[in-house]
């Protein structure tokens, strides 16, 4: 196991009607709060009037930063900076999914630098201070609840890049799984794939002798996949839409990562897609991963283990060859996105119908991600881009 620091102080309140503290929890930090949110799901599903009332007129100077796109912008980011100084506002509270608390997290950071926004985003180095963050999170997917990342798009430069900061972790993070019972199904399959997909990040690993971080990512896989058909065919399921939310939280707090060693590989490539195609983060990712996976068990005969323990222990699967093993595996998961999370498993389903861009989304997501040497099995621009071409096509072969 490697050294490491493990530090995430965010005070969570998970369950039913935990918003009656909502009042005495932002006291702590001041009156003066940045309301940020999204596109209006708050507002139907009435989850808006609700803080409206719980703040009441006379308590809070309430100043409000609507539509945060998914895939925020920067613009937005500066904006919600502008706000924030102008009103002299103390403390953040963002209502949404990660791109709505991935936002306040930057303008957090950015009320206290100088310099375009951006800057912190390029550089994280530049983040030194934030003010406190409180958030209600709607969305299980992220895990930006409990972690100190946030990802942010510049459409004019065509990049979607994630920073991170210890002052950005949210002081308190409200966890109501009634609250996500309206996201709906490609929005709850999107989450679902992202949640699994951060748990294989860091599964796939070459540290040896990780036993709780490895059988921690095992369980947390193991309760994603069994709650996930519950929630899209009973999407009011408290307890299903409760593993989901937690198993998500936990999956990206640092419990599965701290003390492995390597870079991720799928989320760099993803990160790209969105960035030019603007597509949903988790159902770039469920494209991507069946083919990545099938990429390390083709180029590196020493991931089979790996690959067929994952096999055995999440699929049931049994057998000594691990590489027919490994295979079988990426094929379940390839189908479980496809057939129980119903997402769309080609690029040209997502809008994507031109490879005319894959060489320059492969020479970035090398360049952002470190492909060539830190990921689990590394990655050059031209592994890349057969990842990505091989995205185009429906899978037949695993
Ligand atoms: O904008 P509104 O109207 O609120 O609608 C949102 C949005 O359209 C809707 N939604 C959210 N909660 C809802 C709901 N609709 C009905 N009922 C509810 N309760 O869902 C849509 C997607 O929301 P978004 O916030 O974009 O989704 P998600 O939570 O998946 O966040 C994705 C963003 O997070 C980044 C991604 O790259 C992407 O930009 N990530 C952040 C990470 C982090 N900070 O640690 C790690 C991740 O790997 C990821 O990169
Ligand atoms: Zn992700």
């Amino acid at each position: 196991m490697e050294n490491f620091r493990m530090y995430v102080p965010t005070d969570i309140r998970f369950g039913k009607n935990r918003l009656t503290e909502l009042e005495e929890v932002l006291l702590k930090y001041g009156n003066r709060v940045l309301l940020v949110y999204g596109g209006g799901s708050i507002k139907k599903t009435g989850l808006y009037d609700e803080i409206m009332t719980k703040l009441g007129k006379d308590k809070f100077h309430v100043v409000e930063l609507s539509g945060i796109n998914p895939n925020p912008r920067i613009d937005s980011v500066r904006e919600g900076i502008r706000l924030v100084r102008e009103e002299k506002l103390e403390v953040i509270l963002a209502v949404g999914g990660g791109s709505v608390v991935d936002a306040a997290k930057v303008i957090a950071g950015g009320v206290y630098y100088e310099g375009d926004a951006w800057d912190l985003v390029v550089d994280s180095e530049k983040m030194e201070n934030a003010i406190p963050i409180v958030d209600i999170l709607t969305l299980a997917a992220t895990g930006t609840e409990m972690n100190r990342n946030a990802v942010i798009s510049n459409p004019e430069t065509q990049e979607k890049l994630g920073t991170s900061g210890w002052e950005l972790i949210p002081k308190v993070s409200f966890l109501d799984p009634t609250i996500t019972f309206t996201v709906p199904p490609v929005q709850t399959s999107a989450g679902i794939a992202d949640t699994l997909s951060h748990l294989f990040e860091q599964y796939f690993n070459r540290t040896e002798g990780n036993d709780v971080q490895n059988f921690l990512s095992e369980g947390l896989m193991q309760a994603v996949i069994k709650n996930s058909p519950v929630v899209l065919q009973d999407p009011e399921n408290y307890d299903a839409r409760a593993n989901l939310l937690w198993a998500s939280t936990l999956a990206l707090n640092g419990l599965c990562s701290k003390g492995n060693s390597g870079a991720w590989s799928c989320h760099p490539i993803e990160h790209e897609l969105s960035a030019y195609y603007d597509i949903t983060h988790g159902i770039g990712l469920a494209i991507i991963t069946p083919r990545w996976m099938k990429f390390c068990i083709d180029n590196d005969s020493s991931t089979h283990s790996k690959f067929a323990l994952y096999g055995k222990n999440i699929w049931k699967l049994d057998g000594d060859n691990d590489e027919a093993v490994a295979r079988k595996a990426v094929e379940l998961t390839y189908h479980f996105f496809k057939d129980i999370l119903s997402i769309p498993m080609t690029l040209s389903e997502v809008g994507i119908q031109s490879d005319a861009l894959v060489n320059e989304m492969a020479k970035q997501a090398v360049l952002h991600g470190n492909l060539e040497s830190g990921p689990y099995v590394p990655m050059s621009i031209e592994n890349v881009e057969a990842v990505l071409l091989d995205c185009f096509m429906e899978m037949a072969e695993f």
